[in-house]
């Protein structure tokens, strides 16, 4: 065998090669702020979502005098009336806001397990059961998506609460033609969603036909939720009828949330995690996100390398060097991540050495074999550390917004009631379909969650805690604290490798956003050891990664196979004094500005 080429890191201080490779001229010109120093800029407002009514709601808010965070609520709600089987009421949010004064808030809005719930709570005969976790009513967290609202308009929103809801409550109590995604997923998970009447009631037709692609969806009891979170605020939800509700019909199906578990619910606000990147910073989302500590962590991995050149001309090299680093990410997502209220996450992920140690055996000829966690410098190395030892379907699920105003607040929000239709559970009388957010925990150590993903004990069920989440709220400053981007995602944990496809195709490639969005994707997962590529986009343009190149890709060790769709990015870039959005052409969504 050939001594492989190995990729050599420059000697001496690594820390300040990485310094030199941020000032190392690799630089999009097109990005390169044009007018910030102490002018004023003249912004546009933008918002981009996977529903043309919800970024019309969007649009409406900002025209009407709200800012970005009012208007990407009102967009959420909307999308949870229109779009219900990703996100909703029901369900949670991770949200990254950048407001006018320049301020970053995160706001974990996750789903959290109830007080009665256990390690061992899906183990039946020994055997992990993830049917229990992913359908029915075990499989619901307490949702976290209206108290995360709240929290945001409290702290950053301009308009009346009641006025956020306006759009949704019409599109629930008048019925909106149900769209293609909407027909299909009510179609594929019959089965489940029938066992619940309330759920049988709203999307099939009395004799029992799913509600079509077309046909009117009308919604009046979550019409009248809406109404009454709108009026009374969230304690009508937390700590009032609808936690009553839940607690009753959950207790009567087996279920084990109850109204004390509603009632101490609470959105947190986290620290963002901010990285150094070219001239950037990156800002992503903490734990329980997984997302923005692996895309910093990639983003490390990728300062030393000329991304943008080997984007342009040597795409082999540029998927080959993107495969190995999402590997690597993902083999310590597997191992180190959980809610970091509950475990220790080793704040060393985060170090750039640790990401330049990490790719010090990439080999630019050869997929690296056996790829395993790493050990960070700070982490605990006893053998019963709190860690133990992840694969993925084309499940559709969850949504990613983005809004932004003229006077400089701009919001990245990831909504999800987990896979379509949450748990396919119903509360009888709301309207409302509660998440299935408890199979984003590791039930059980070597049991694949919904998207193949296997986690470590850090990741396991504990009462109270949040499952870990792929969702990657991700924006990107320029050298003078202003924004420039802002990207995310829906696709499970397609989406950290999506996310950072698009910050790469913009921040190294140039190219302009939507094209960024548009642009083929690939997905690693480190386990099973499979590269998914979009082989049906961007064919015959110079995106295209073409059968020549998943050829070479191959002979580079990378067993492939054809993704039709890997997540579903929403974005706003600014350039110069425009904002521009960009929805994901993978979806049916749209965007304005
Ligand atoms: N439920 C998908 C995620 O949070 O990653």
């Amino acid at each position: 065998m050939s001594n492989p080429r190995r990729f050599r890191l420059p000697t001496g201080n690594r820390r300040a090669f990485l310094g030199s490779a941020v000032a190392g001229g690799l630089l999009p010109s097109r990005l390169v702020d044009r007018a910030v120093g102490q002018e004023r800029l003249t912004l546009n407002q933008a918002a981009a979502t996977v529903h043309p009514l919800a970024t019309q709601s969007a649009m409406r808010i900002l025209r009407s005098g709200g800012n970005a965070v009012d208007a990407a609520i009102s967009a959420a709600l909307v999308l949870g009336v229109v779009d219900g089987h990703n996100s909703g009421v029901g369900g949670g949010c991770l949200v990254l806001i950048r407001r006018s004064n320049g301020q970053l808030l995160a706001i974990d809005g996750r789903e959290t397990a109830g007080l009665a719930a256990h390690e061992t709570m899906f183990v039946r005969d020994g055997k992990a059961d993830p049917s229990l976790s992913q359908n029915g009513p075990l499989a619901c967290g307490v949702p976290g998506q209206i108290a995360a609202f709240k929290q945001m308009h409290a702290t950053s929103g301009r308009l009346d609460w009641k006025e956020l809801f306006a759009d949704a409550h019409r599109a629930a109590s008048e019925g909106v033609a149900a769209s293609k995604s909407i027909g299909r997923t009510i179609a594929a998970e019959a089965v489940q969603l029938q066992k619940y009447p309330a759920s049988r009631a709203i999307y099939f037709h009395p004799s029992g036909k799913p509600i079509a692609e077309g046909e009117r969806l009308i919604q009046k009891d979550l019409a009248n939720t809406l109404a009454m979170i709108s009026e009374q605020g969230p304690q009508w939800f937390y700590d009032g009828p609808f936690a009553t509700a839940c607690e009753t019909y959950l207790k009567s199906i087996g279920g084990i949330l109850t109204r004390e578990d509603f009632r101490n619910y609470q959105a947190k606000t986290r620290t963002a995690i901010r990285t150094p990147y070219r001239q950037y910073e990156v800002i992503g989302f903490p734990t329980p996100s997984s997302g923005g500590m692996h895309i910093a962590q990639m983003l490390m991995m990728l300062q030393p390398f000329p991304v943008g050149a080997w984007m342009r001309s040597r795409p082999d090299a540029y998927y080959h060097l993107l495969c190995e680093v999402m590997k690597r990410a993902f083999a310590d997502r597997a191992y180190w991540l959980g809610d970091s209220d509950f475990v220790d996450v080793p704040e060393g992920l985060l170090d750039p050495t640790y990401a330049l140690d990490r790719m010090s055996d990439f080999n630019p000829d050869q997929a690296s074999m056996g790829i395993e966690h790493g050990w960070p410098a700070d982490a605990n190395q006893q053998a019963n550390s709190p860690h133990g030892v992840s694969s993925s379907e084309d499940k559709k699920h969850t949504t990613h917004l983005t809004t932004a105003d003229d006077e400089g607040n701009w919001v990245a929000m990831t909504c999800t009631v987990n896979t379509s239709w949450g748990s396919k559970v119903t509360i009888p009388g709301t309207g409302v379909i509660l998440n299935n957010q408890m199979d984003d925990f590791s039930i059980s150590p070597g049991i694949p969650n919904a998207f193949g993903l296997i986690g470590s004990q850090a990741n396991a069920v504990a009462a109270g805690k949040r499952p870990l989440s792929s969702m990657s709220p991700t924006m990107v400053l320029d050298s003078k604290g202003q924004p420039v981007l802002t990207a995310g995602g829906a696709g499970g944990p397609r989406i950290i490798n999506a996310t950072l496809q698009v910050l790469l195709r913009v921040l190294d490639g140039g190219y302009r956003v939507n094209q960024a969005v548009d642009a083929p994707r690939v997905h690693h997962q480190w386990q099973p050891d499979q590269l998914l590529i979009e082989d049906q986009i961007g064919v015959g343009t110079s995106l295209e990664i073409s059968p020549d190149l998943r050829k070479q890709l191959m002979k580079l060790g990378h067993p492939w196979k054809a993704s039709s769709s890997i997540a579903i990015c929403q974005a706003i870039a600014r350039q110069g004094d425009r904002l521009t959005a960009a929805h994901d052409p993978r979806a049916q969504g749209s965007s304005e500005q």
